[in-house]
């Protein structure tokens, strides 16, 4: 309302030609439009600055701020031996694999030792030491372990259900692990972040192969 208010004024002074400072007036007008339509330049530009900011602290917010738990796995495995006898009945056997631990971080995931344990119906039957390590910012530690396992810590039911299984040609077991560690963002930032591994494998007693493994979390 008040810019209407200017704009008519002078206008109308001129129309009427008495006004002394018309010169004056007609003079400051260009330069008075000039501010004005410099100011709005200026608030377009903060405005703008404004958005941009918001847009990049949100983007580095929602990505490189943003901390995902990292994730474990177990690698291809490889039976060196697998001995099986469904009368006894028992089991041992020796593979090699690798336990995986894929960090999306933009900064490094140091992790404390851990066990990964290796169970036939809820049972231990092995399991293998992870050490204390780091995975690298957006990067996958792989570390190489050979595994033994065998049924001497089996109880008598669970030993009886094995003979059952190993009848029909095939050894399931589970794997289990818990990873606990921290998260270091800008190498100053850290932030506590644990990963969960659970796998179902399945081996096949004829061809001495693993035949099916899935890990979930
Ligand atoms: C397992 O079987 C292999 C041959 O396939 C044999 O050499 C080894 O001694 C057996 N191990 C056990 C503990 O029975
Ligand atoms: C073991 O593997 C062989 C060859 O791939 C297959 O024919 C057989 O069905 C498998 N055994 C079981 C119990 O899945």
């Amino acid at each position: 309302m008040a810019e209407k208010n200017n704009q008519a004024s002078p206008s109308a002074a001129a129309t009427n030609g008495q006004h002394p400072t018309i010169d004056e007036e007609s003079a400051t007008l260009p330069s008075q439009e000039l501010k004005r339509k410099k100011r709005i330049k200026l608030a377009i530009y903060i405005s703008a600055f404004v958005v941009v900011q918001i847009i990049v602290i949100t983007t580095f917010a929602l990505t490189v701020m943003r901390v995902k738990s990292p994730k474990l796995r177990l690698g291809a495995i490889s039976v060196q031996t697998l001995n099986a006898s469904s009368s006894t009945p028992s089991f041992d056997m020796t593979f090699t694999t690798q336990v995986r631990i894929k960090n999306t971080n933009f900064g490094r995931y140091k992790f404390d030792a851990t066990n990964v344990r290796f169970m036939y119906e809820d049972r231990a039957v092995g399991q293998v030491r992870i050490p204390k390590s780091k995975a690298g910012m957006r990067s996958t530690k792989k570390i190489d372990v050979t595994v033994s396992l065998n049924s001497k810590e089996l109880p008598s039911r669970s030993r009886y259900n094995l003979g059952n299984e190993l009848k029909t040609g095939v050894l399931r077991l589970r794997s289990e692990a818990r990873l606990a560690g921290k998260v270091e963002l800008m190498f100053v930032m850290k932030k506590k972040k644990s990963a969960k591994m659970g796998c179902t494998l399945e081996f096949n007693l004829s061809t001495k192969k693993i035949q099916y493994l899935h890990c979930y979390y």
